[in-house]
């Protein structure tokens, strides 16, 4: 019987090459997507086994909205893929007053997976979190100033968004031990990820990553592993073997910082404040 697979962000690069290799494999995907237009697009570049839901993170009543419609159109969700997020972007807030890459990049994936799990427990289903190496370079923990311009600096707060992706999905993982629903993270190392998209760019502006960044293929290929390996664990993050930047997939540790149990603690009792949701 085929898989139903949900992929935030699925309209373009890492999640849209996701989304092609799953429905490959029989898989019946779901893309949510912020932009009707583009999400009608990459629907009908996917073809016939995609679905595109409107999906923003940064709004909480869009995500109700999303989590009620996938509760009445599929009722058996096997596998949620937290792809979606923003990278290295100035200082915005959302409607909500939320730095823009905390609300989308952490927040709207814990309010998604929380809000998911009883359509997950029904399938036995997993939760895949994307994150970054870009985790192993935030050195601190800090709740302080998350949402003021205080500190903040594109590079540092997309870093820190990865280490709090990677606490989150360990930490819920052990909150979902005596449930059916496993938990795994994975990230691409450094990855074209222009190079996946729904319709042909003409030129693309060379930068520093464009030189050392991996094909596509190279760096789904960790987070397809998360998605399908039989035995998996938040305890370690799938990526590209060789110093997570290139060759096959294999485990390795995250920041050391994610293996703290009183700061996940800490990270999990704040988030469930501040977005007044909890297990
Ligand atoms: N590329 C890499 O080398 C790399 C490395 C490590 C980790 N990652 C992680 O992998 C994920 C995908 O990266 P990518 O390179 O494929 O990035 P991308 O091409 O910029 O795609 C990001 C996706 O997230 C969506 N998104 C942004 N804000 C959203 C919101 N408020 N609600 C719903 N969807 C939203 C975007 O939609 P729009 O098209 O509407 O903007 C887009 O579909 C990111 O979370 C990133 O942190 C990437």
């Amino acid at each position: 019987m085929s898989k139903t697979a949900i992929i935030t962000g699925g309209n373009k690069g890492i999640g849209l090459a996701v989304a092609k290799d799953l429905i490959s494999k029989n898989y019946k995907v779901i893309i949510g997507c912020r932009d009707t237009s583009k999400g009608k697009m990459a629907q009908e570049y996917l073809g016939n086994n995609a679905h595109f839901l409107e999906l923003d993170l940064s709004k909480p009543a869009s995500v109700l909205q999303f989590v009620k419609q996938i509760n009445t159109h599929f009722s058996e969700i096997d596998v949620l893929y937290n792809n979606a997020g923003l990278i290295y972007r100035d200082f915005e807030l959302t409607e909500e007053g939320y730095e823009s890459m905390i609300s989308v990049n952490y927040f709207g994936a814990y309010r998604l997976a929380l809000m998911l799990l009883e359509n997950l427990h029904r399938s036995s289903g997993r939760i895949v979190q994307v994150t970054s190496l870009s985790m192993y370079l935030a050195r601190e923990f800090n709740l302080d100033f998350l949402h003021s311009k205080t500190g903040f600096s594109p590079s540092s707060r997309y870093n820190l968004t990865n280490l709090f992706r990677s606490m989150f999905a360990l930490e819920l993982e052990n909150k979902l031990k005596k449930t059916s629903i496993s938990v795994a993270t994975a990230h691409p190392g450094v990855t074209k990820s222009r190079q996946s998209r729904p319709y042909e760019v003409k030129k693309i502006k060379k930068s520093f990553y464009t030189y050392f960044s991996t094909n596509i293929q190279t760096g789904i290929a960790p987070i397809i592993q998360a998605i399908e390996a039989d035995n998996v664990s938040a305890e370690r993050v799938y990526a590209p073997k060789i110093f997570g930047f290139y060759g096959q997939p294999a485990t390795m540790q995250h920041n050391k910082l994610v293996y703290n149990e009183e700061l996940r603690n800490k990270l999990w009792t704040f988030t469930a404040n501040e977005l007044n949701l909890d297990l």
